[in-house]
């Protein structure tokens, strides 16, 4: 056979098998020099009993033993010939290589369909036939699949290594590493490939603003707006995003306005709610929208006039009612019961730094801004207007922290919510890509308030996104910090460098359980070096990932050069003055 990668002669061979087991094997290797070269986490081949295959194997175990100065005496005393020494290499079978199958040559399965027989021989992986080994590896996901390339294999720098592109966003990923590993580079160099495809399209939740630099024809930007674009006049269009108040659910609604501690923080919400309804209904029926009108609930997508339930809760605050005696007065059922409410409520109103929710420009309270908005973030490339930018990066730099939480899972929620109204077949796919998911996907949330919203989003997206066509990519420094319930979603793991072992030990769950060992790597790895498992690559593999055409703006400070430099910054005053402005 002509194409067939391995043609190994006798003279090639490690060592031969000893012991075998369901899935490993023990080789002995005779030649103390070839027993150097082996390394842990290296491939070797094994011949089949099956004409036509090969196993192939990763090094778990390398033991060099001697005998023993026991052993050596009594070979002394009785004059015995030599005990070898016993050197062995512990090999764990991760697949089949299949010469031929049908039509098909050079085929790489996952299963084991033989395993060796004593005797059989063990071969080195390396040098050419190991790059040709990976090329199969990895073009088997480019036969009918989509590739995604994140860089090269760190066994060979020349095999270029590929995941299939389908399976990586169809059941949510994640991309975890400790700091300054190198994530936010992997980050871009899938938005980077997103972006050139015809109808890419991916959200990309920057949280510091770090991706800003990512420029592109598939890449448009949009920005939360902060105190400074509230007078600006800047929408949608000018890549300006407002989330007015009237998109928050109703939970969501009472987590900002209700302080849960009050004594009488039942009857505000239901108040409240109760003038929520009514500013809804009342909108709805002004602008004749009478299909809508039957089936409306509090959560519904629809405008409302927020200084009107204002006004509404303020008059039951300090209403007074005919009292028993005629034209006598007394206090109202809620008087003075509200008054926590209606200061919160007008405390949140004026609050600059909310602006982009409550202080929204006009044309947010129009009954068509939501479309507008769902198709700007939405939509592919080929279908935007422009026929441009189908990745959307959010700048969310200027939101507060503790309403983070909500904003980026109302913004996940819309996307999620137009998904499942939309008929099936006619869904554009869409991958959410979550930076810092750690802040707003966290492990432990509570069970009410801005953050258990948050979570029970994401967790509906992880658990029901797929059939919808909307993939999340989580991205975290503490994997362990991240929901357990999106992470157990997540069947692919790019994995940096990680030194906690509690993060360690989130993807060392998801490592098959032969290949457990892998997991030792990831203190090791260098930054921008990473182990990727899941079903979206044959093997799990330590990979090189590639820089990126433009590199996100989270370049690592060099204290000790800026320490060096000769010539003077002057960069306090503004910053005070920007932190002042709560703006940049
Ligand atoms: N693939 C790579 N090749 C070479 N250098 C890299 C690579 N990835 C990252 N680096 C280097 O590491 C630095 C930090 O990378 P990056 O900003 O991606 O880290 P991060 O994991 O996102 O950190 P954080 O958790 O703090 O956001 C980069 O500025 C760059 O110098
Ligand atoms: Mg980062």
């Amino acid at each position: 056979m002509t194409n067939a990668i391995f043609s190994f002669g006798d003279s090639d061979a490690l060592g031969v098998v000893r012991a075998v087991d369901t899935a490993s094997v023990v080789v002995g290797v005779d030649n103390l020099e070839l027993l150097r070269k082996m390394q842990v986490n290296r491939l070797v081949v094994l011949q089949s009993s099956k004409a036509g295959q090969h196993l192939i194997g990763i090094v778990q175990r390398i033991v060099r033993d001697a005998p023993t100065a026991k052993e050596v005496e009594q070979e002394e005393e009785t004059g015995e010939a030599q005990i070898a020494e016993r050197n062995t290499v512990k090999v764990t079978l991760i697949g089949t290589f299949i010469e031929r199958d049908g039509t098909k040559e050079n085929l790489f399965r996952r299963t084991l369909e033989s395993v060796p027989e004593i005797d059989a021989n063990c071969f080195p992986l390396e040098g050419d036939v190991l790059t040709r080994f990976m090329r199969v590896v990895s073009h088997q996901a480019d036969s009918a699949a989509p590739r995604l390339s994140l860089g090269t294999y760190a066994l060979d720098h020349h095999a270029e290594a590929y995941l299939n592109a389908n399976r990586f966003f169809q059941r949510h990923a994640a991309i975890v590493g400790s700091t300054g590993s190198g994530k936010s580079w992997t980050t871009a160099r899938l938005v980077e490939q997103i972006a050139e495809l015809p109808n890419g399209n991916a959200i990309l939740f920057d949280i510091h603003g770090e991706y800003g630099t990512l420029k592109g024809d598939g890449i448009r930007h949009f920005r939360v707006a902060g105190t400074s674009d509230l007078e600006s006049g800047k929408g949608l269009s000018d890549g300006v995003l407002y989330l007015p108040y009237w998109l928050l659910a109703y939970d969501d609604m009472v987590a900002m306005l209700v302080d849960r501690d009050d004594n009488n923080a039942p009857n505000q919400a239901m108040l409240m709610s109760r003038a929520v309804v009514a500013a809804k209904r009342k909108y709805l029926e002004e602008g004749g929208h009478k299909d809508i009108l039957a089936n409306f609930t509090i959560d519904s997508p629809v405008p409302y006039d927020l200084v009107a339930v204002h006004d509404e809760i303020d008059a039951k605050n300090v209403e007074m009612v005919p009292g028993a005696r005629t034209g006598s007065e007394k206090q109202g059922d809620f008087f003075g019961k509200l008054s926590r409410l209606v200061a919160r409520m007008e405390n949140r109103i004026s609050d600059r730094k909310l602006g982009f929710m409550f202080q929204a420009p006009e044309e947010t309270g129009e009954f068509g801004w939501l479309e507008r908005l769902a198709k700007q973030l939405m939509a592919g490339t080929r279908d935007q207007e422009d026929s441009k930018g189908g990745v959307k990066i959010i700048d969310f730099s200027e939101v507060p922290s503790d309403v983070l939480p909500l904003i980026v899972s109302r913004i996940a929620s819309v996307m999620f919510s137009v998904s499942q109204w939309t008929r099936s077949g006619e869904r554009h796919p869409i991958a959410l890509l979550c930076d810092e998911a750690h802040l707003y996907i966290p492990e432990r949330g509570t069970s009410t308030g801005i953050l258990a919203s948050a979570l029970g989003t994401f967790h509906r997206i992880a658990k029901e996104g797929r059939k919808y066509g909307v993939g999340i990519v989580v991205i975290s420094q503490r994997p362990s910090e991240v929901s357990r319930t999106v992470l157990s979603q997540c069947n692919n793991f790019v994995a940096l460098r990680l030194t906690n072992a509690e993060d360690q030990g989130v993807v060392q769950r998801m490592l098959p359980d032969n290949l457990g060992g892998l997991a030792g790597l990831l203190p090791i790895l260098d930054t921008g070096e990473a182990l990727i498992v899941g079903d979206a690559c044959l093997l799990p593999a330590r990979i090189r990932i590639a820089e990126p055409k433009s590199k996100p703006d989270s370049g690592t400070v060099d204290f000790w050069d800026e320490w060096s430099a000769e010539d003077a910054k002057e960069t306090i005053a503004s910053a005070v003055q920007a932190w002042r402005k709560q703006s940049t």
